[in-house]
C-alpha cells in the first residue's frame, strides 16, 4: 500500500473553521477528487506537521476529526490508513420511470413555508440553495464597486436598453468560448438573474396552454416559472446520472406536440449529474428533427468539480434552437441578479419581451462584473470554491451514510451544491420537513420537485455552506427523525 503526499492545497479562506478542521478538508478534498484512494496510507503526523506547517497536536486533531467521520482508519503501530468512505458504499437514488400527462401546478402552501425558514438566519440552512457568503469573492467585488464609483459617478445615470451593457457582454461572449460557441457580445441579452432568462426563453418561444418538456425531478422554480405562465408541464423520467429519458422524450414530443424542453446539463438541481458529450449531442439531435426548443439552464456549469469545464447542449446547436440562460448568483453574488441569454435564433423575441417586461437591467452589478472577469481573478476563484463546494459535498454525504437509516440512497454529484436522497419509503419527507422547523433545521421536501405529487419520500440538501460541527449535529438530529417514522 502506497504512502501519499498530503501537499498542502488550502481550498479557501477558511479563517473562522478551526485549524484541525481545515487540515482535515484537504485531505477530504483529496479523496473527493480521487487523490487518495480507499487502502492508502496517509503520511504519518509528524510528517503532516511538517507538510502542513502545523504542531502535532493539530495533526492528530485532524485524523481523529477524520477517523471520527469514518474517513480513516488508525492501524496500531502502523498509521493512518483511508477508509472506503461509507458514502461509497451507499446505493444512488432509483430511477423512476412511468407514464406522463401535461399537467399544471397547483399553488403551493409548502413552497412558501420553506422560503420562510429559508432566509431565516436562525435555521441550519439545508434548504435554500444559497451557498455561505464568505465563499464568494466580496472584498475584490466591493473594491471593484467603490473604483467604480469614484471613476463614473454617473454610471447609473441612464438606462442601459436591452441587450445590456457592452463590457459586460463582451465579457461573457468571451467566457462562451469554453463551451465551443461562438458568441458575439451582440448575442448576449442580460436578465435579473437566470430564473428571468428562463421565464424570457418560455415566452419568446411558447404560448400560454402550450406543453414545456422538463426533467423530472427539476428545480422547483422553474416549475412555478412555467406554471406562471400558464403553460403545461410534461415531466420527463430523468436517470439520476444520464438524465432525460430521450426515448421517453421523443414519444412526448410526437404525442403531445411539444413547444419547448427545458434541461440542465451541468451540475443537475436536484440530481447533481453532468451530463456526458454524447447525450447532449443525443438531446440536441432529437428536439432539432422536430424543431422543439431547448431552454438550456447552465447556472452551475462552472461549478463542476473536474477540469476542464462542461460543454453545454448549445454547444452542439446548429439550428439556433437552444436558449442558454445562466446567471453568476451561484458564484459571485445572488444580490446582484445578473443573470444573461444567448437566445440563438430568438435573440430579438427575447430582446424585446426584457424591455417591455422591466425596461433594462441594473448598470452598475453589469460594470462590477465586467471589470472583475476582465481583471483575470474569476478562474482562481472558481477552482477554489469548487474545491470547497467538492470537499462540502463528501462531508454531508459522509454524515448522512452514517446518521441516516438502513435503506437511504444518496446521489453524486458532480459538482453544484444540490444532493438529492432517497429515504426509505415509509419516510414522509413532508412530515420531516416540518419536524426538522422545530429543530431549527431547514431542508427542502422531494415533492417540491414535481408538478404531479412524486418523489413523497425524497429530500434536497444544500451543500453550499461551510462544514461546521453543527451541521454535522443537524445531520444527526435528521438522521434520528426519520428512524422515527419508521
Ligand atoms: C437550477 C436553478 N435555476 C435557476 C435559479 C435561479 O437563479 P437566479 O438566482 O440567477 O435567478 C436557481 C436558483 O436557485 C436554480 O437553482
Amino acid at each position: 500500500m502506497q504512502s501519499v503526499m498530503l501537499t498542502g492545497m488550502q481550498v479557501a479562506d477558511r479563517s473562522q473553521a478551526p485549524l484541525y478542521v481545515r487540515t482535515a478538508e484537504t485531505f477530504i478534498h483529496q479523496v473527493a477528487n480521487g487523490a487518495l484512494r480507499p487502502g492508502d496510507r496517509v503520511p504519518s503526523l509528524r510528517k503532516l506537521s511538517r507538510q502542513q506547517g502545523v504542531s502535532l497536536s493539530t495533526a492528530l486533531q485532524a485524523y481523529m476529526w477524520l477517523e471520527n467521520r469514518g474517513y480513516l482508519d488508525a492501524r496500531p503501530q502502523s498509521g493512518f490508513y483511508v477508509r472506503t468512505p461509507l458514502a461509497k458504499l451507499i446505493p444512488e437514488p432509483q430511477f423512476e420511470t412511468g407514464k406522463s400527462q401535461p399537467t399544471s401546478l397547483g399553488t403551493n402552501a409548502v413552497l412558501e413555508e420553506v422560503i420562510r425558514s429559508a432566509s431565516d438566519a436562525a435555521y441550519i440552512p439545508f434548504g435554500a440553495g444559497c451557498a455561505s457568503a464568505e465563499l464568494f469573492p466580496n472584498r475584490r467585488l466591493n473594491l471593484i464597486m467603490r473604483r467604480i464609483l469614484h471613476r463614473q459617478p454617473l454610471h447609473s445615470a441612464n438606462y442601459d436598453f436591452p441587450p445590456g451593457v457592452e463590457a459586460f457582454r463582451r465579457q461573457i461572449a468571451r467566457r462562451s468560448l469554453a463551451i465551443r460557441c461562438e458568441v458575439s457580445p451582440r448575442d448576449v441579452v442580460v436578465t435579473a438573474g437566470a430564473l428571468e432568462a428562463i421565464s424570457l426563453s418560455l415566452r419568446a418561444v411558447a404560448l400560454p396552454g402550450d406543453v414545456i418538456a422538463v426533467e423530472s425531478p427539476l428545480y422547483f422554480g422553474i416549475l412555478e416559472c412555467v406554471a406562471a405562465l400558464k403553460m403545461q408541464i410534461l415531466e420527463i423520467p430523468t436517470h439520476p446520472q444520464q438524465g432525460m429519458d430521450l426515448e421517453h422524450l421523443e414519444r412526448a414530443i410526437h404525442r403531445h406536440k411539444i413547444k419547448a424542453c427545458v434541461t440542465m446539463t451541468n451540475c443537475h438541481n436536484p440530481l447533481g449529474y453532468v451530463l456526458p458529450d454524447q447525450h447532449k449531442r443525443a438531446l440536441i439531435a432529437l428536439t432539432a428533427r422536430s424543431n422543439v426548443a431547448v431552454i438550456e439552464d447552465d447556472l452551475y456549469g462552472d461549478l463542476a468539480y473536474e477540469d476542464p469545464r462542461p460543454l453545454t447542449a448549445k454547444s452542439f446547436d446548429r439550428k439556433g434552437l437552444v436558449l442558454l440562460c445562466s446567471s453568476f448568483s451561484k458564484i459571485l453574488s445572488p444580490g446582484y441578479r445578473i443573470g444573461w441569454i444567448l437566445a440563438g435564433r430568438f435573440r430579438a423575441e427575447v430582446e424585446r419581451l426584457k424591455l417591455v417586461t422591466s425596461m433594462a437591467a441594473p448598470s452598475l452589478p453589469q460594470l462590477v462584473v465586467a471589470e472583475y472577469l476582465e481583471s483575470g481573478g474569476y478562474d482562481r476563484h472558481v477552482r477554489r470554491l469548487r474545491a470547497m463546494l467538492a470537499c462540502q459535498m463528501e462531508s454531508v454525504r459522509q454524515a448522512i451514510a452514517k446518521y441516516f437509516p438502513a435503506g437511504t440512497r444518496i446521489s453524486r454529484p458532480a459538482g453544484g451544491y444540490m444532493l438529492w436522497i432517497e429515504l426509505p419509503s415509509k419516510v414522509d419527507a413532508l412530515k420531516l420537513h416540518r419536524a426538522a422547523l422545530a429543530e431549527r433545521i431547514s431542508i427542502l421536501p422531494g415533492r417540491l420537485f414535481s408538478a404531479t405529487g412524486r418523489y413523497k419520500n425524497y429530500i434536497r440538501i444544500n451543500c453550499g455552506h461551510v462544514w461546521t460541527e453543527s451541521h454535522d449535529r443537524a445531520v444527526l438530529t435528521l438522521g434520528r427523525l426519520c428512524e422515527r417514522q419508521l
